[in-house]
C-alpha cells in the first residue's frame, strides 16, 4: 500500500489548529506548552492541549487530548485519523511520546504525525514512529 500523504495545505491549516490550541496548555509545573490538531478521514479538524496536574502522573498530553475530544465531537460513525500535528511554545524538537503513538496507532494505523524535530518539522508515518503497535484483534 503506497503512504498516505497530506497535502500543504492541509499541513499549515493543522499547524496553525496547534499553535492556537496551545494558547490553552495547562502547564504550570513542566512550563512546556504543547499543542495538537488532529484530521479526521471526514476532514474534521480537532485540537487539544497539555492539561497537567499536581500529582504529575496524571498529566495528559496535546496530542491524547485532541485524540479524545475527537473521540467524543466527531460526526462520523468510526473516527479514522489521517494526520495529527504536535506544536510546543518554545519550538523545540518534540516528538509524541509513547504513549500518545500508542492512541494515535488505535485510531489511524495510516496517519501521518507532523513534528518539530531536530532539523525542523518532519512528517512520518505512525507505523515508522511505532511499529508493531498493540492491537487487540
Ligand atoms: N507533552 C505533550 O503534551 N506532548 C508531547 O508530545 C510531549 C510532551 C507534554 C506533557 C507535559 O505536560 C509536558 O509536555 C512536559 O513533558
Amino acid at each position: 500500500m503506497s503512504p498516505a500523504t497530506i497535502t500543504q495545505r492541509e499541513r499549515e491549516t493543522l499547524l496553525s489548529a496547534a499553535r492556537n490550541a496551545l494558547k490553552r496548555a495547562h502547564a504550570p509545573y513542566s512550563n512546556f506548552h504543547v499543542g495538537a490538531a488532529v484530521l479526521t478521514e471526514s476532514g474534521e479538524v480537532f485540537v487539544g492541549c497539555n492539561v497537567e496536574n499536581a500529582s504529575y502522573g496524571l498529566t495528559n498530553c496535546a496530542e491524547r487530548s485532541a485524540i479524545f475530544t475527537a473521540v467524543q465531537q466527531s460526526k462520523a460513525d468510526n473516527l479514522s485519523i489521517r494526520a495529527v500535528a504536535v506544536v510546543n511554545g518554545e519550538e523545540l524538537p518534540c516528538s509524541p511520546c509513547g504513549a500518545c503513538r500508542q492512541v494515535i496507532a488505535e485510531f489511524g494505523q495510516q496517519a501521518i504525525v507532523i513534528f518539530k524535530g531536530q532539523q525542523g518539522y518532519r512528517e512520518m508515518p505512525i507505523a515508522d514512529l511505532l511499529p508493531e503497535s498493540f492491537r487487540l484483534s
